[in-house]
Formats: structure tokens, C-alpha cells, sequence
């Protein structure tokens, strides 16, 4: 077998973020332009020959040949073991926890998350570490650098593996085992949870809709939920992962599942609704006419911990991403843990998972994982909330009540304003920022501004800091604005704006309790003036 050297020009496009590389997927089918993220990758990697390669994906169109185009590589570039999932498929999860479970050296994921796929969509690659977390930024920061100035990748010319079937075989002195996606997660899942409390509960009526979204989750929803757990066949909608996601937009929020949110609100409602995102790390869940929003869900969790078989005597302490609102600060205060908040990203939640500083952690939007594996895992998550409700014998409704009871109810709003330039966001957010010594004391619409600050954060294990993560502006009315850029857009930029405000008054709708707060917020950002018109808004 001939190892040979192809000539690149190098690609000054490629630059990994919080999540990856993310481009649209015409960009990813340019030629060299995989393969040359892909030997960066493996450039700024030191140590792997003879050592064991994860690859998969959440299926999306250009999923399985990039894949036939990585193992080559890979056998190329001498790993000695490659292990694929069936049809090209592990969820984000799942990957985590198999480089763990089968001691790999790392992992190459292909997905653009909840972004859409197809010929028109998004695709992205990621490399996770050996802990199972995403690599670092400084890690990042090296392939980025690298897919600039690389001028030649390695490859093999062999033929394509065939994915369709669990098999092993060997290619020059490389093993490639073609595995089950799901068998490992969901034995894992059955020894973090509590499966014969949940099938009790299925057993006595219990239902559930599960939206994988055309996406990874399908296959492991099925199995988890309908074969071990009981719940009724055809509780898994949209569950065969397609290419193009079936034309939905696979982000499960109250905007693009919106088919499940209209069913949750119907007289038909099942208990709980629930769906996952395209590489199965989010999640959303809700109970009849009732949906739990994020930041709550993370402090249900956390205010549960201890129930949970795997976590009993192991809730350490919990850490939110700064835009979630603070309902986890709560609960954590209540029971003496640490609470810690991080930029956004799942990578700054890594150290702490690692040092036994957290046990739980979770973003604003839709993610939430614990030390179980280092990304986070959307069906845990939903698993999580049938082990409670379980045991408790309640409805996510009560549920979340009693939260709101016990420490008071946080509503909260996010703005997201995308424009296809890439100036005006930062030219917003400058502006913003050279202002801020002066904002504290003035008077916005109806509040007063107590403080106003950059968020800068040290990671209280590695100590490195990282600078410039967002804008916090505090106001009176225990209201809180937060404002940054976000990181994952495929092209131009888009603003993210958190709105949090909390209240004594648990019954009110979340658009009209915060309308005074996104008034003051329009006035003190002037959004239309940085932006023009030509910007697209979704709200969440
Ligand atoms: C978004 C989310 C963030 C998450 C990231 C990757 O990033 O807001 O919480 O970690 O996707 O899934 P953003 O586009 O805001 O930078
Ligand atoms: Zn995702």
C-alpha cells in the first residue's frame, strides 16, 4: 500500500471555533478543503501512531464521504485502529463516552450540530481529545493556524470501507471495526439511571413524544426508550437520520420544533415531549402545555442529583455557561456547592468536570451534561427528567413550580440578530464596550444601571484566563442583560442578546414580564443603528 503526498494550497477560511470548523457544506465540497482541515488536525497531534481513531457523525449529507475520506487519511497518517459507527453515525455523546470507554487517542466528529445540513445547509468537523472533551482553544487556535500555511496531506488509495455492516478489517496495518452506534450509550445510560423505576412508570401509562429531528438521536431514542424502557412504539417521531434532516431546522427549541411545542400545547399532549438536536448534545423538554426552559431545567437537575443512583454522594458542585440565567445559583447556594460561571462553550466547563469541581453543567441553550462524559448529552438529559419524574411521581410542571416556589422565578428571553455582514456586530459591541465605565448610575427606560462590565474569566484549575467573553449589564429589578457574539455562525455575524429578570410573581407570560427590560435594552444598545435593517431576528 502506497502512502503519498498530495500537494494543498492551504485554506486562510479555516478557522476552529467553540465548536469546530462550520462552513456550508459547498464550501466543505471544495477540493483539498476537507482533507486539508483534516491533516492540520493531525499535524498539530503528536504521539498517535499505532493508537485508535473515533469516527462518525450525525449523518447529514457529505457525512459518509467525508468519512471514507478521513479513514484513508487516518490509515495514512498511522493510527492503527480506526472504529467507525454503523451508517457513519455517533452521536456527539456517544463518541465522548467511547473514547473513554475504548481508550482512544481522539475523535473526528462531522457535524454542524443544530445547524441544517443537505447541499445547501452547514457542515462541520470537530476533534475531541482523549478526556472525550473538545479540544481546547489553544488546541483550536494550532489547527486553525496550521490549515493556513500545510502544503501537503497524506493519503492511501484504497477502496471505500463499506459502513452498512458491524465488521473489522484490516487495511495495511491499520484495524478499521465498523461498530454499533448506540450498544455502548445506552449501556451506560442503564448504569447512570434508574431503568426499572423509569419502566415502572411507562408501565402505568406513561407517554412520551421524542422528536430526533430526522437526526443521530433517532436510532438511540428507539432503542433506549421504546425496546428497554417500555415506552409505547411510535413515541420516537421523525427518528431515521436523513441527510438533508428531512428540510428541518434540527435546533430543538420553541422556534424550529415547533410541530412538538404545538403538540405539547394540544389536548393530545403525551406527559413529556422532548427532541434533540442534530448531533444529539441538545436537548428541549416539556410537559403538557408547559415547557421547561433551560436555565430551570439545569437547577431541576441539580436540585434532584442526589437521587440519581450514579450521582449519589457525587453532586460536587455546577457551573452554567454566564448567558443561562441563574436559577442553578439557587440551588447551589441552598446545598453548599460551588457554583461557577463560565463563557460560552462546553470546553470551559472541561477542567472542572475533570477536577471534580462540578459534577453538573449546562448552557442556555439547550445543553446540559455532567461528569458522565465530557460534552454535553441530550438524551441524558431527557433520561434525567424521566428518572425524576419517576420517583417523584410528578409533572414537569409541578416540578418546575416548586422550583420557582422555593427560589423564585428567573424569566428570561434570548435575541438573536443575524446579518451577513461581519463588521456590524463588532462594531456594535465595540461601541458598547468603549462606553462602559460611564453606564454605571444612569437611567435606562425604567431602570437604573448598578453595573456594567466585560466578561473576562480565569479557569480556577489551569488558571488561564480567557478575555472579552461578553458584556454584563446589571439593573436594578434584579434584571440582568447580556450581550455577545456569537461564535458558531457559518457566515457573517450574529448578536446574541440574554435577557434574565427575576420575580416573586411566578404566573406571567416571559414576553410581556420582560417587555419593559427589551425596551430598555433597544434604547441602551440601539440595535437598528448598528444593524440596519437587513438583519434576521429569532427570539427563544
Ligand atoms: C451556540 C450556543 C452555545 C453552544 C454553542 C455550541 O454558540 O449559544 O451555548 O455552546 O452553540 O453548541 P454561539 O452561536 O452562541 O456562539
Ligand atoms: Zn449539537
Amino acid at each position: 500500500m502506497d502512502i503519498f503526498a498530495v500537494p494543498t494550497k492551504g485554506f486562510s477560511d479555516q478557522k476552529f471555533g467553540t465548536s469546530g470548523l462550520r462552513k456550508k457544506t459547498s464550501v466543505f465540497q471544495q477540493e483539498h478543503y476537507l482533507e486539508n482541515a483534516v491533516q492540520s488536525i493531525f499535524d498539530c497531534l503528536q504521539g498517535f501512531e499505532g493508537k485508535t481513531l473515533i469516527i462518525g457523525g450525525d449523518g447529514r449529507y457529505y457525512n459518509n464521504q467525508a468519512i471514507q475520506t478521513i479513514i484513508k487519511m487516518a490509515i495514512a497518517n498511522q493510527f492503527g485502529h480506526i472504529i467507525v459507527g454503523q451508517n457513519g453515525l455517533l452521536s456527539t455523546p456517544a463518541v465522548s463516552h467511547l473514547i473513554q470507554k475504548r481508550e482512544a487517542f481522539g475523535a473526528l466528529i462531522l457535524t454542524a450540530s443544530h445547524n441544517p445540513g443537505g447541499k445547501e445547509g452547514d457542515f462541520g468537523i470537530k476533534y475531541n481529545i482523549s478526556t472525550g472533551a473538545p479540544a481546547p482553544s489553544d488546541l483550536g487556535n494550532a489547527f486553525s493556524k496550521r490549515c493556513t500555511e500545510i502544503d501537503r496531506y497524506w493519503m492511501v488509495k484504497v477502496q471505500d470501507v463499506d459502513l452498512s455492516q458491524q465488521t473489522e478489517l484490516t487495511i495495511g496495518s491499520t484495524l478499521i471495526e465498523i461498530i454499533d452506534p448506540v450498544s455502548d450509550y445506552s449501556a451506560y445510560m442503564q448504569k447512570i439511571f434508574d431503568f426499572k423505576a423509569i419502566q415502572r412508570l411507562f408501565k402505568k401509562g406513561f407517554k412520551i413524544t421524542f422528536d430526533a429531528m430526522n437526526a443521530v438521536t433517532g436510532p438511540y431514542a428507539k432503542h433506549i426508550l421504546e425496546e428497554l424502557l417500555g415506552a409505547d412504539e411510535g413515541s420516537v417521531i421523525h427518528g431515521t437520520p436523513l441527510p438533508d434532516f428531512g428540510g428541518l431546522h434540527p435546533e430543538p427549541n420553541l422556534v424550529y420544533a415547533k410541530d412538538l411545542v404545538d403538540l405539547a400545547y394540544s389536548e393530545k399532549s403525551p406527559d413529556v415531549c422532548a427532541a434533540s438536536d442534530g448531533d444529539g448534545d441538545r436537548y428541549m423538554i416539556l410537559g403538557k402545555s408547559f415547557f421547561v426552559n433551560p436555565a430551570d431545567s439545569l437547577a431541576i437537575l441539580a436540585e434532584y442529583m442526589e437521587q440519581i443512583p450514579f450521582y449519589k454522594g457525587r453532586f460536587y458542585g455546577a457551573a452554567r455557561s454566564m448567558p443561562t440565567a441563574a436559577a442553578l445559583d439557587a440551588v447551589c447556594q441552598k446545598s453548599k456547592k460551588d457554583c461557577y460561571q463560565t463563557p460560552t462553550g462546553w470546553k470551559f466547563f472541561g477542567s472542572l468536570l475533570e477536577n471534580q469541581k462540578i459534577s453538573l453543567c449546562g448552557e442556555e441553550s439547550f445543553g446540559a451534561g455532567s461528569f458522565h462524559v465530557m460534552e454535553k448529552d441530550g438524551l441524558w438529559a431527557i433520561l434525567f427528567w424521566l428518572n425524576i419524574l419517576a420517583i417523584t411521581e410528578k409533572t414537569p410542571e409541578q416540578i418546575t413550580k416548586e422550583l420557582w416556589q422555593k427560589y423564585g422565578r428567573i424569566y428570561t428571553r434570548t435575541y438573536t440578530y443575524h446579518t451577513e455582514s461581519d463588521k456590524d456586530v463588532p462594531h456594535l459591541i465595540d461601541s458598547l464596550s468603549a462606553k462602559l465605565p460611564q453606564l454605571s448610575n444612569t437611567q435606562v427606560s425604567d431602570f437604573k444601571i448598578i453595573k456594567a462590565s466585560l466578561f473576562n474569566y480565569t479557569d480556577p484549575v489551569t488558571n488561564q484566563s480567557t478575555t472579552n467573553q461578553g458584556i454584563i449589564i446589571l439593573l436594578s429589578d434584579e434584571a440582568r442583560i447580556f450581550v455577545r457574539m456569537s461564535g458558531t455562525s457559518s457566515s457573517g455575524a450574529s448578536l446574541k442578546v440574554y435577557l434574565s429578570q427575576k420575580s416573586k410573581k411566578n404566573n406571567a407570560d416571559p414576553a410581556i414580564f420582560l417587555a419593559p427590560l427589551e425596551k430598555a435594552t433597544q434604547e441602551l444598545l440601539q440595535i437598528q443603528k448598528y444593524l440596519g435593517n437587513k438583519v434576521d431576528i429569532s427570539v427563544t
